[in-house]
This record gives structure tokens, sequence and C-alpha cells, in this order.
């Protein structure tokens, strides 16, 4: 049996992590995320793929890929969307169709910044929302996914 397959999707400016306002965002690259995730889903038995991309379109097509019913082959999907959480209608769009568990990941807190950080698109078709644990949580909503795959609370 192949192991079930998690998707994380990384929006606009997080390949800057590390070097992108560290004193909001930590210290740590979006490689050394990678990193931590790949030993976390090998030590949970899931399969992993990470992907990030700076265009909306391509985002939607990987949300697509992870969970769309019909061509999805994702098990479950976590989600920092970047800035798109604040303005993008058709990655909610993506987000409702799919037929899989979605938790959207934020490194900050999102409620605690800017008032138009604190409006989501996304967390309205969401399963979970992460916000404000920093890079540590990449690694805590894979363990949340894993729970929610297996249908136990997250
Ligand atoms: C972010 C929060 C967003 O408001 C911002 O536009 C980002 C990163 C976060 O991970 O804290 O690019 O999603």
């Amino acid at each position: 049996m192949t192991e079930p397959t998690v998707y994380i999707v990384n929006g606009p400016n997080l390949n800057l992590l590390g070097a992108r306002e560290p004193e909001i965002y930590g210290t740590q690259t979006l490689s050394d995320i990678e990193t931590e995730c790949r030993v976390a889903a090998r030590n949970l038995g899931l399969g992993l793929v990470f992907y990030q991309s700076n265009h909306e379109g391509a985002l939607i097509d990987y949300v697509q890929e992870a969970g769309a019913p019909g061509i999805g082959k994702g098990a479950a999907l976590i989600i920092n969307p970047g800035a798109y959480t604040h303005t993008s209608i058709a990655l909610r769009d993506a987000v409702a169709a799919c037929a899989i568990p979605v938790i959207e990941l934020h490194l900050s807190n999102v409620h605690a910044r800017e008032a138009f950080r604190a409006h989501s698109y996304i967390s309205g078709v969401a399963t979970a929302v992460i916000c404000g644990l920093g890079a540590g949580g990449y690694t805590l909503a894979l363990d949340a996914a894993h729970r929610l795959i297996n249908n136990q609370s997250p």
C-alpha cells in the first residue's frame, strides 16, 4: 500500500524566508523548513509534496492536484497562501473544491498585525487554521494532518 501524501503549498514571497523581515518570519529558510517537514513526514509514515510559487494560477494547479474531486492525489493539504490569503477568491474556490482536509497555515499571527491581514478568504473553507507559531507551525500542521487523515481529532 502506498503511503498517504500530504501536499504543503507555499505562496508568494515565501521563497525569501530567512532574508525577508526576519523579525516577523524568523531566520529559517524555506529549504530549512522543507528539510524539517521531510523528516517529520517520514516519521509519520506520510509522503510529502512540498511546493512554492509566486504565481496565483500555479498555486491553484497544485491545490487541485492535491484535492480536487476526481483528480486529487493528496490525502491532506497544508497551505500558506501568503498575501493571496487576503486577496484571492480563486484560491478560496480551489480550496473549497477540495475533497480532503485543508489546514491554512501562517508563520506570523495575522490577527496581531495590520488590519488587512485579519481577513482571510481561505479560513471559511479550511478545516483548520494555524498561525503565529513560526516555522514550527509546519511540523505541527503535519502532525494535525496525520490525525485528520486517520480520522482522529486534530
Ligand atoms: C503569511 C502572512 C501573510 O499576511 C503574508 O502576506 C505572508 C506570510 C505568514 O506566513 O505569516 O506572505 O502568510
